[in-house]
């Protein structure tokens, strides 16, 4: 950790003075881009570990990594406005229209005062009945096909999760067309990935004013209709969802699509269109399904190496579940706090979001190093949950870590899975419901032992997928509730 500090400066009279940040020069760039091409979580933390906290590759107009609380306050709070989100939310679009993850300026803002109520806390507790009931579905099924068999549990989990969301968003059960839904959604952030990361597009970007998304139609454009394929899958899907309430009404149906439907702008008067209505959903579903399945899953997998940790975590489900208490939100706050430290470290240690891409809008200063107007600006969060200077030991999973004062002691921006400032995750209340209990009733079921030689690899797309099926053995486990 180096001594820097990001702070606040005034951009005319500091900006010039700055040197750049230190970072790779000349043939080092090439060795830099090639790791990252392989492994950009490891060389985040390893670009950190050597030039500091403000790191600087000389490619295109500029690529500046970020590591730390000082400089995430920075770039997401104190000088947000400088640094908007970056253009590769752009290639998004098609996929998610105008929600909340991919629009700007006044059309965001409209959307987030829209959005946001709908998951303040007293809508949790009909979400909660939702999640239970997804849950408990999910291992009842997967009690009768599992006995000890090695499954992948990232997909078992990743359509657990869609059905959880699904059932508290539309009251829809995902799981009858899980398979058809992910696999569009997973090809469409496939293809945004192989887009954004193509050295074409990055290099014509750099030297042309032409936005990303006509760039990536040129460059790759065989990438590009399979993508479009993908989007029409799912706009379909969600299609049939809200034509189906625009034709029959809610009826008791006590979810978040009709809290949309029926909401009403505070300064317009408003309502949304049908198709702001389905930006939104397909934004929460995409934004809200993968990042906390593969939280989960890589929480079971940090687990099975820890064989305290997850003692503990039987000990609280058995007592909670294997007493039939119903899942309430409140059930959650008090009787599942080690479950949730569980969900928490998880989220420390393999962040489901590993970066917010922003670019600099302007000349600025952090932490003494110039950045420069237009460079893209990587604020990481996998290196700041790494961060020796806050966390001892970093790699190690540790739940106790979010139990008692020690979170509070710590920097605020130190720990930041749902990002910060205002395009901070609109749903993180709702996640950490989901997961808490999501978690705690397959754990009250399964437990999952690593295979020998299972390693964590990483298809970093926006979230931490695993590269490889993340095989473990699903052991049916007996309740020790009296
Ligand atoms: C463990 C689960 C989750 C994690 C780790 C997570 C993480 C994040 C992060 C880091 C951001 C900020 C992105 C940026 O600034 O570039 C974000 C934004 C967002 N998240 Fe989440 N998220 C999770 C679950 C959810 C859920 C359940 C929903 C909704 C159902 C959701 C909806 C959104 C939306 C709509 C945004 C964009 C907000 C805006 O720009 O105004 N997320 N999320």
């Amino acid at each position: 950790m180096t001594a820097h500090t990001a702070h606040s400066s005034h951009p005319h009279s500091a900006a010039p003075a700055a040197p750049l940040p230190p970072g790779p020069r000349g043939r080092e760039v090439f060795g830099v881009l090639r790791r990252m091409r392989t492994d950009i979580l490891a060389e985040m933390e390893r670009m950190a570990e050597t030039y500091g906290d403000v790191a600087y590759v000389p490619i295109g107009r500029g690529a500046v990594f970020l590591r730390g609380h000082e400089a995430m306050r920075h770039v997401l709070v104190t000088e947000q406005d400088r640094y908007p989100k970056a253009d590769v939310f752009q290639l998004f679009r098609p996929a998610l229209g105008d929600g909340l993850v991919t629009s700007d300026g006044e059309t965001w803002r409209t959307s987030r005062r829209m959005v946001q109520p709908m998951f303040a806390k007293r809508h949790l507790g009909a979400y909660a009945g939702h999640i239970t009931a997804a849950s408990t579905e999910a291992v009842d099924r997967w009690a009768v096909r599992w006995q000890s068999d090695v499954v992948a549990i990232d997909q078992a989990i990743l359509t657990v999760g869609l059905d959880t969301v699904g059932r508290a968003l539309a009251s829809h059960d995902f799981t009858r067309d899980a398979e058809r839904f992910e696999d569009a959604m997973g090809s469409s952030l496939t293809e945004i990935r192989e887009m954004a990361t193509s050295p074409l597009t990055h290099a014509l970007q750099d030297l042309t004013t032409i936005g990303i998304t006509r760039l990536a139609q040129w460059t790759t454009p065989r990438r590009w209709r399979r993508y479009h394929e993908a989007v029409e899958v799912v706009d379909e899907m969600i299609a049939a969802l809200v034509d189906e309430r625009l034709l029959n009404g809610h009826g008791d149906r006590d979810d978040l699509l009709r809290l949309l439907m029926e909401s009403t702008d505070p300064d317009s008067g408003e309502g949304l269109t049908r198709k702001q209505v389905m930006d939104e959903v397909k934004t929460l579903v995409a934004a809200g399904h993968e990042t906390t399945a593969h939280g989960l899953s890589w929480m079971f997998h940090l687990l099975a190496q820890c064989p305290e940790a997850e003692r503990r975590l039987h000990a609280e489900v058995d007592a909670v579940l294997g007493t039939g208490t119903v899942l309430t939100v409140e059930v959650v706050d008090e009787q599942l706090g080690w479950t949730a430290a569980c969900f928490k470290e998880a989220m420390r240690v393999i962040p489901p979001v590993w970066h917010l891409p922003r670019r600099a809008a302007v000349d600025d200063v952090i932490g003494g190093y110039r950045i420069p107007a237009g460079a893209r600006v990587l604020p990481s969060i996998w290196a700041t949950h790494r961060d020796p200077a806050v966390y001892a030991d970093p790699t190690v999973f540790r739940p106790e870590r979010w139990l008692g004062d020690e979170p509070r002691l710590r920097p605020r921006f130190s720990y930041l899975p749902f990002g910060g400032g205002r395009r901070a995750c609109v749903g993180q209340g709702f996640a950490m419901l989901n997961a808490t209990i999501l978690g705690a009733t397959i754990a009250h079921r399964f437990r999952f032992e690593a295979l020998p030689g299972t390693v964590a690899s990483f298809e970093p797309t926006i979230t931490t997928r695993p590269r490889d099926p993340l095989f473990m053995r699903a052991l049916p486990r007996v309740s020790t509730a009296s």
